[in-house]
């Protein structure tokens, strides 16, 4: 398969973090047409003047009319989820339906007209992260114990009652059904596993421009905005790779330019290199927030427990080291952004986004 210029893609979930970047950069960094399907478009409001872009407003997996797109364009990228752990052992029906039962018609429609599927999985499919499930041996303890290769780390989750995991089981069973309508049937896929994007407009600020937890970045960037406790919880023991989001477009765009490499893949997508603990994040962030802000209050960090903060059913994994070596050699993509400055363009949008709305909904701050 080749790429011309006449190249139609389109984009399931353009309105979306993830969505919103990836269209911009099609658009900016190619001559491909785009299709984008969303049933919002704040985030994109840029960008629908563009010729080459058709914005189209409904719920992917609602219409029939889903299929003729499909029709149109050569490659399907497929973004829309449930993704926020808070949903996952609240609203389970919804988080399996989203991410397991829905999707399955555009698998299987992507199968019989031959279009090339990139679909957005998670790092969450590794599971319960842990010396058992990652080849650690006690007394050698170190990253690379903790690397999660796509080809031969085991996939474990925790028990069904602890509905954390209905979330990483509907995306594992999904990519497995992917797997198995390549190896059935010749579907063109390729895998993404995300570690941890985050960027400008990612997750909504609780009582500005949505309800519920939303992931740690945001409800780290509330505390601090709003002068609210910062939450740890368990302890923020528990580690995360956090990549920037231009990294990850760019491994994106280097799989749209190696078809040949890209196809039949899956590949981890994260920054190794900018693991942290959820508990040295919040000092971090701190430190960053009063250098943006010339704030020099102090802020308050409190700890939770996960059954109070998320109630009955969270578990999580504690540690999740991308192996990237094969994005490397494939696509020739390595992530460019270090920890600080990646969380320093991410608070600078929220705080150009959100500051003044703060201000106006809870009252003045001293920043
Ligand atoms: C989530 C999703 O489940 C994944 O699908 C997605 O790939 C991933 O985010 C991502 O952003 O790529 P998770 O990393 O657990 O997974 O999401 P967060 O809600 O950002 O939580 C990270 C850690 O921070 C967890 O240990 C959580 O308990 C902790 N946390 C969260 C706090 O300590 N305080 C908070 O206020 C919020």
């Amino acid at each position: 398969m080749s790429i011309s210029n006449s190249v139609k893609i389109c984009i399931l979930g353009c309105g979306g973090f993830i969505g919103s970047h990836l269209t911009e950069r099609i658009l900016l960094s190619t001559d491909y047409d785009v299709i984008g399907i969303d049933l919002v478009s704040s985030k994109i409001i840029h960008l629908l003047e563009n010729k080459r872009f058709t914005f189209i407003r409904m719920n992917v997996h609602d219409s029939f009319a889903l299929q003729e797109y499909i029709e149109e364009c050569d490659i399907v990228i497929s973004l829309v989820a449930l993704c926020n752990p808070s949903l996952y052992n609240t609203i389970p029906i919804d988080v399996i339906e989203s991410n397991f039962t829905n999707p399955l018609r555009l698998v299987k429609a992507c199968s019989e007209l031959n279009k090339w599927l990139i679909h957005f999985s998670t790092c969450e499919v590794y599971g319960k992260t842990s010396a058992f499930t990652s080849g650690y041996l006690p007394g050698t303890e170190g990253p690379d114990f903790y690397l999660l290769n796509e080809d031969r780390s085991p996939m474990i989750l925790g028990p069904v009652a602890a509905q954390r995991w209905s979330y990483a089981c509907a995306k594992q069973l999904l990519e497995r059904l992917i797997f198995a309508y390549n190896f059935q049937q010749g579907l063109k896929y390729t895998i993404v596993r995300p570690f941890n994007f985050i960027g400008p407009r990612m997750d909504y600020i609780p009582g500005i421009d949505g309800e519920g937890i939303p992931r740690v970045l945001a409800c780290f960037m509330d505390s601090l905005m709003s002068r609210k406790k910062i939450k740890l919880v368990d302890g923020g023991h528990n580690r995360r790779c956090f990549t920037y989001i231009d990294d990850a477009v760019d491994a994106v765009m280097a799989m749209l330019d190696n078809p040949e490499k890209a196809v039949s893949q899956i590949f981890n997508i994260g920054n190794p290199s900018n693991e942290i603990t959820i508990s040295d994040l919040a000092h971090l962030m701190i430190k960053i927030y009063k250098e943006l802000t010339n704030n020099f209050n102090d802020f308050i960090i409190e700890n939770v427990s996960s059954k109070d903060f998320y109630g009955e059913g969270y578990e999580d994994s504690d540690r999740r080291v991308p192996d990237i070596s094969k994005a490397v050699r494939l696509l020739g993509w390595t992530p460019r952004t270090g920890l600080e400055e990646t969380l320093q363009k991410t608070m600078c949008a929220y705080l150009d986004s959100y500051r003044l709305q703060i201000k106006l909904a809870f009252g003045e701050s001293k920043d």
